[in-house]
């Protein structure tokens, strides 16, 4: 049997060749621009033997990393861009929808419910205190009833509550009343750093960047009928706004948290949400 010698130029057709039996489509176009970008990396790289050990290594600490609390490789995708060029794909805000940002890995599930009106914060060291107020609506205007409001956000000292214990702080779900409208009490949003202890922190000061978010407060939006918004909103005139470490900001969800009657910051915002299956034209 002749066995045949593949050089740098043909093995990546080889490779190519070997799993042309795919069944599944999409796993096959998946694997197949796999293969091809990465070969085309290498190519371009040219690592030593060591350098590519030394990549690999990378990719086994960065795993090390990760449990039921730390995922260091949504950190990875976060802080390279990947998280927002996914999210950028595949929710397009279009006729005045709002803006959808990262979700970051500091959402919690079965956040406390609480009714409207009631403050996240438990602890008076939390922050400035702050009250947010606004609607959920279509694109039309339409009120969205009963749309679920999950909110996060860290404390001043930078911290979210998952990274202190296992207390549920600075966070909770609201329901939206019958004419959308919702309003709750929390902080005002303080910058902080994205976890930075390890394999991306490492990475970050090793290619010349700082880990720093600018300050905002997370928004999990949900109604029936409607796609789920995951989003932000940052405060206006805060840090990093121009250089949030995971590409996150986006300039129609920066709004004023301006200090109002009584020393208290107040900001109000209306959600617009896309329908789950916008109708087709002419229908
Ligand atoms: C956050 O906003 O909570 C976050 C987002 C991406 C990476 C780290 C933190
Ligand atoms: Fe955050």
């Amino acid at each position: 049997m002749a066995v045949r010698r593949f050089s740098e130029k043909t093995l990546t057709a080889e490779v190519l060749r070997r799993i042309r039996k795919t069944r599944n489509p999409r796993l096959k176009q998946i694997m197949t621009a796999y293969i091809r970008h990465l070969h085309a990396f290498v190519r371009e790289v040219k690592p030593t033997p060591g350098e590519w050990l030394q990549g690999i290594r990378f990719l086994t600490d960065t795993g090390h990393w990760c449990n039921d609390k730390r995922q260091e490789y949504i950190l990875m995708s976060d802080t390279l861009g990947v998280s927002m060029l996914v999210d950028a794909l595949n929710y397009k805000a279009s006729g005045g929808a709002t803006q959808s940002t990262v979700l970051g890995p500091f959402h919690r599930e079965k956040a406390p419910e609480f009714p409207l009106g009631a403050n996240i914060s438990r602890h008076a060291a939390d922050g400035e205190p702050c009250v947010v107020s606004g609607t959920v609506r279509d694109a039309k205007g339409r009120p969205v009833a009963g749309a679920g409001l999950d909110v996060w956000e860290g404390g001043a000292d930078g911290l979210y509550d998952s990274q202190k214990g296992d207390e549920m702080n600075l966070r909770g779900v609201f329901r939206a009343d019958r004419q959308g409208r919702f309003h709750f009490r929390c902080v005002t949003p303080s910058f902080y750093p994205v976890p930075n202890d390890g394999p991306v922190g490492r990475m970050l000061v090793a290619t010349g960047r700082h880990p720093m978010r600018p300050p905002h407060l997370h928004f999990w939006i949900t109604a029936k009928g409607y796609k789920p918004l995951i989003t932000h909103l940052f405060v206006k005139g805060g840090k990093y706004l121009d250089s949030d470490a995971v590409f996150g900001v986006k300039p129609e969800l920066i709004v004023d948290f301006r200090k109002g009657r009584g020393g208290v910051a107040a900001v109000h915002y209306d959600f617009v949400l896309m329908p789950e299956n916008p109708k087709k034209k002419g229908k």
